[in-house]
């Protein structure tokens, strides 16, 4: 979603890096972008529609100026347009921002401006920061930061340029914000990913805290503002990782890279032991477990909570983080909760983290990006080692997550004394992508298809969920994702010649009841392809079996969803869509 950057530098030109630094967070989506440059207490200010370049356009990189901030706007309070893009001025033009997040009081607050004779020019909640900091103009800019803040309900990332200060002024709540800094330069990211090619070190700017930062000092306050101590991290691979290589889009590049990141998955798993806390002790009392996500990530849980329940034999659910929150959950010190993310800040999942800890559960995160706030506010953090994912679509993360529960839960088993279910081994030996070439011939037969299903029972089902998902996504060929088992009580009226069915088949002991749900599926006219790594009957009436490799059943659900990942993203390439931004979304969605 929008992305921050601040900069200031011992030497001037600095809209060029910064625009080589913003254009790093085009992968979080984004509808227009732009610039605040200060010199001689003056803001020079560009903004444009659409891509970065187009605000590139519209700059001289040789210019003269040593300290600006911009940003990425992904639309939420008001329309795509010139006037409701970032940076905002005050009104007397002594403070400029850019913001992240969203200000639930802002129609309130813009009353009380009113009061003060401001009136907004723009129709985003943002622009009433820098209006509420231009009034009361005698207290100390951080304290009156604290006030301004105390003020705001809801999530901000902040970044504040005054015109008399070669400095930024930046604050948080539920939003994230780094702080970089090297002999030469200062920079403000709302992701570390900008961290790379220039520092060594960055710090995470904490929830609730607000700062001023120069090219020398990084003073850091609480809301009481008391000086709070940071700790440094190492920019390490992961910020690094981020470089498309060969392939012509990152979706491709990431569906490619599964066996490899499993395959260091296991490794890592194997030299560190990540469950080294989650012991008798901590399972003690457990007596369900809840797991929450949004997305790809709740589709994650949804297969977590089988496995758990399967293997572990404890008690386990999934559910979607936005209405998690509003369940009246019942939950305590006797529930774990995991939560799901690879971003590790999408809004819905962090607050119900929040939740569940003031509820006094035990938590665990299962994150990719390590420095994220799910990852730094959960008891216990599993990573899932994948790298930077940049496609919308996420793909690896799904299949490192479906690794990282299915080793939870053979632990958990374990734990209640019991022997392994599978040697989870086995997937340093299978061909992840068998016959995957086979997937162009399929994308045909959807595109002349009017209707898209997806069915499957038990893990198949929630591999027909994501299956569908990634297919909506991209491509914005409507689809369905159903039980096979619920296909007779209300989907199957749906079902008739222009219909194409993907039933999805995994494990032998369910395989009869899928083929006769695709006898029915036959006897209405509809089409269909049969997905499976099981010995099928050949007397069966399917029109195309699409076959991958054999492994234990209770892990081909992390080969299986790969077929259907390839082929949204070559069914959308066919479509001339882009595969990596789809239209409306955003990778990392920091807003409820
Ligand atoms: C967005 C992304 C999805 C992702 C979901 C959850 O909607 O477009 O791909 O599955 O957020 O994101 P998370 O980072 O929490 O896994």
């Amino acid at each position: 979603m929008c992305g921050i950057i601040g900069y200031l530098s011992t030497s001037p030109g600095v809209s060029k890096k910064i625009i080589h630094n913003l254009k790093k967070l085009e992968y979080r989506g984004y509808d227009s972008s732009g610039i605040c440059l200060l010199k001689n207490d003056k803001f020079f200010v560009k903004k444009s529609i659409g891509e970065i370049k187009n605000l590139q356009k519209k700059l001289n990189f040789n210019d003269d100026y040593t300290c600006g901030i911009a940003h990425t706007r992904w639309a939420t309070h008001g329309k795509v347009n010139l006037k409701n893009t970032h940076p905002h001025l005050s009104q007397d033009k002594t403070w400029a921002v850019v913001h992240n997040g969203i200000i639930e009081n802002f129609l309130e607050l813009t009353e009380y401006l009113k009061s003060q004779n401001i009136s907004l020019s723009s129709e985003t909640d943002s622009e009433i920061i820098p209006q509420l900091m231009s009034i009361n103009k005698n207290i100390d800019n951080i304290e009156k930061l604290r006030n301004v803040t105390c003020m705001l309900r809801g999530s901000y990332a902040i970044c504040l340029l005054h015109k008399n200060e070669q400095a930024i002024y930046i604050a948080r709540r539920h939003s994230p914000l780094y702080i970089a800094q090297n002999k030469n330069s200062t920079m403000i990211s709302s992701d570390p990913v900008t961290f790379g090619e220039d520092y060594e070190y960055y710090y995470a700017l904490p929830d609730d805290c607000l700062a001023k930062v120069d090219l020398k000092d990084i003073s850091v306050y609480d809301s009481n503002l008391k000086k709070v101590n940071i700790k440094p991290c190492e920019v390490g691979s992961f910020e690094k990782s981020a470089e498309l290589g060969k392939y012509p889009y990152y979706a491709e590049k990431e569906i490619n890279e599964i066996p490899k990141i499993i395959d260091g998955l296991m490794l890592n798993y194997n030299n560190v032991d990540h469950f080294k806390n989650i012991d008798k002790e901590f399972i003690k009392n457990i007596k369900k477990i809840k797991l929450i996500g949004c997305g790809t990530a709740y589709h994650a849980c949804f297969m977590g909570a089988k496995f758990i329940q399967k293997d572990a034999e404890i008690e386990a659910h999934a559910e979607i983080a936005s209405e998690f929150r509003y369940s009246n959950p019942l939950i305590d010190q006797e529930t774990l909760c995991i939560f799901l993310s690879q971003s590790g800040e999408t809004a819905d999942t962090l607050l119900s983290l929040e939740l569940a800890k003031k509820m006094g559960a035990k938590t665990i995160a299962i994150v990719n990006v390590p420095y994220s706030s799910i990852a730094r506010e959960s008891d216990i953090v599993l990573p899932l080692c994948a790298g930077m994912e940049i496609a919308v679509m996420s793909t690896k993360a799904y299949n490192a997550m479906l690794v990282v529960l299915k080793l939870l839960s053979e632990h958990l088993r374990k734990l209640n004394g019991k022997p392994m279910n599978v040697d989870i081994s086995e997937l340093q030996n299978v061909d992840y992508f068998k016959n995957i070439d086979k997937i162009d011939e399929i994308t045909d037969l959807v595109l002349k298809h009017e209707k898209i299903f997806f069915i499957g029972r038990a893990e198949d089902y929630v591999t027909a969920l994501e299956a569908g998902l990634k297919l909506k996504e991209i491509t914005y060929i409507n689809c369905i994702s159903i039980p096979s088992g619920e296909l007779k009580h209300g989907t199957l009226s749906l079902v008739d010649m222009k219909s194409l069915v993907f039933v999805i088949a995994t494990d032998q002991t369910l395989l009869a009841k899928n083929l006769s749900s695709a006898s029915e599926i036959k006897a209405r006219g509809g089409k269909i392809i049969l997905v499976t790594n099981l010995d099928v009957p050949c007397d069966m009436d399917i029109d195309y079996i699409y076959k991958f490799d054999k492994i234990d059943s209770s892990l081909s659900s992390i080969l299986s969803v790969i077929p259907f990942q390839m082929l949204s993203y070559k069914t959308c390439v066919k479509l001339g869509y882009s595969p990596d931004k789809p239209r409306n979304l955003a990778k990392s969605v920091t807003v409820e």
